[in-house]
């Protein structure tokens, strides 16, 4: 399979934003932290930033925001935390991944996570947290064959629902 995560860049304001509306009916933020900033050149610098670890505003950890491409066609993204916050320690975990609607059940959740496991493991992460709701048959299934060991079930944010925890070493 021929996909690979990059950042984005200043070409992608026109794709990325049709994915981030795509996603919009799942309530899943495609574009994390896209309301921070008005103009997409001036998005892509705060990635960059982000990615560096500087300029991190409240909440904000370390992290990559990386579209997931086949044949130059944006199908997923993938945001690596290289720090957790207490947030992300009790809800998010280091690695969130999302593949659009149409292009779902062709294995590239699966191999998102794998990419991702080995950008976590380079920045020296020995020990990956990544949670899915309980209901998330799919996330979990691209957790467990990614080596996910089950951790516990807890309860989401929101309260609304149950979060299952994982850990890859
Ligand atoms: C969860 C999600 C990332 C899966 O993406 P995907 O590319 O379809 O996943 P894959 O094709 O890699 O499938 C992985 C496994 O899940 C299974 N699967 C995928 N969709 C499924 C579904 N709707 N029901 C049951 N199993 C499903 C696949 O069959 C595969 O298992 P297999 O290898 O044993 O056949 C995608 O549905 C999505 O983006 N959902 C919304 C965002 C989200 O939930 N992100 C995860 C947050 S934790």
């Amino acid at each position: 399979m021929t996909l690979h995560l990059r950042p984005l860049d200043d070409e992608d304001e026109v794709q990325a934003t049709a994915a981030h509306v795509s996603m919009q009916p799942e309530d899943f933020s495609f574009l994390l932290w896209r309301d921070q900033v008005e103009g997409w050149h001036d998005y892509v610098h705060l990635l960059r930033e982000q990615r560096r670890g500087l300029s991190l505003s409240v909440g904000m950890v370390p992290a990559a925001l990386l579209v997931a491409d086949v044949d130059e066609e944006i199908v997923g993204r993938v945001s690596v935390r290289f720090q957790l916050n207490r947030f992300l320690s009790d809800f998010g975990g280091h690695i969130g991944y999302a593949v659009l609607p149409e292009f779902r059940r062709r294995g590239y959740a699966t191999e998102i996570l794998r990419q991702a496991l080995i950008i976590a493991r380079s920045e020296g992460l020995t020990s990956i947290l990544i949670t899915c709701d309980e209901d998330n048959v799919a996330s979990r299934r691209v957790i467990e064959l990614n080596g996910g060991v089950f951790e516990s079930l807890g309860p989401s944010y929101d309260g609304t629902h149950q979060l299952r925890r994982y850990w890859i070493s």
